[in-house]
């Protein structure tokens, strides 16, 4: 069963959205500006946001590969896209959608990435990309991926990744407990080896320049205010949930920590683009 519902998927799309880094995206637009197509592979790609979010940055001609180890999401992942589409069609194993003048063929495959990346690179994309999903794998993970990325001469580009900066507002003094128990939980196995969580963006950067590849990189942290009411409490649950996991931290403690209302946070996160030099 997935950690990742498509309502928290959903719930966090916009915050997504609005919170890329602009320097970054511009650079990956200018990178593939006078192509005419492009191949790409998106890595945990849940309903389809990183899909939604990109191609607009994309050539006219865009084949994408969608992966997920959990099929009820690239179920959803479909429907969203056909009804985010202008419009569609289907094609064998292929959707096929036109959007805001892009032809996007889309191809959904059900893998587990801790055992299959190295499968799923043998189609050369030219641009693996991923979004919120770095953190959830190991530092031995990225460094074995930077290698094959750069290798294949493919470019990478990898937004939201969790950087470990945190703060709520109001501020509470247990904040810092709860934020350092958090981090503990991030860097828990999540089936790639002991996940890389907030050190994971500067994983990337090391990794792909180790190997070569030119890298910008810029910050996307959520800036969540009064009207993202839903997603700030549904964070301090999930916190929460976490918390009590790891252990470490007194019951009565959480219990209080979860009672107060947050009228803001910010959560850091890192966007990466690698391209060869
Ligand atoms: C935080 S979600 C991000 C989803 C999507 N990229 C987005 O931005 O909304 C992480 C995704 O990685 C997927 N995932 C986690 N471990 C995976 C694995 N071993 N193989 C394939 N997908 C995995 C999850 O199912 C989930 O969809």
């Amino acid at each position: 069963m997935s950690d990742f519902s498509p309502e928290w998927l959903e719930l966090r799309e916009a915050a997504d959205v609005r919170s890329r880094n602009r320097n970054v995206a511009d650079a990956v637009a200018a990178r593939f500006a006078l192509r005419a197509e492009l191949s790409v592979v998106d890595f945990g790609a849940g309903t389809g946001a990183n899909l939604r979010a990109t191609s607009a940055l994309l050539p006219e001609r865009q084949t994408w590969t969608l992966v997920d180890h959990e099929t009820a999401l690239l179920d959803v992942a479909k429907a969203k896209l056909i009804r985010w589409a202008d419009r569609h069609e289907e094609d064998g194993e292929r959707l096929v959608l036109d959007k805001g003048g892009r032809r996007i063929s889309v191809l959904f495959k059900v893998a587990d990435l801790a055992r299959d990346t190295e499968v799923l690179l043998d189609d050369k994309p030219q641009l693996v990309t991923a979004s919120a999903f770095f953190d959830l794998t190991s530092e031995d993970y990225i460094r074995k991926l930077a290698k094959a990325v750069t290798g294949m001469g493919a470019a990478f580009y990898a937004t939201l990744t969790y950087n470990g900066l945190q703060k709520w507002t109001p501020h509470r003094p247990a904040d810092n407990q709860m934020t350092a128990a958090f981090q503990r939980h991030q860097m828990r196995d999540k089936g790639f080896g002991p996940a890389a969580g907030p050190l994971a963006g500067s994983h990337l950067v090391d990794q792909f320049r180790i190997n070569g590849h030119v890298v910008t990189e810029g910050e996307s942290p959520w800036r969540l205010e009064r009207g993202d009411r839903m997603l700030i409490d549904e964070l301090i649950r999930g916190h929460a949930v976490a918390v009590t996991e790891i252990g470490g931290v007194d019951e009565k403690a959480i219990v209080s920590w979860l009672n107060v209302t947050r009228t803001a946070a910010f959560v850091g996160h890192t966007d990466v683009f690698a391209v060869p030099s």
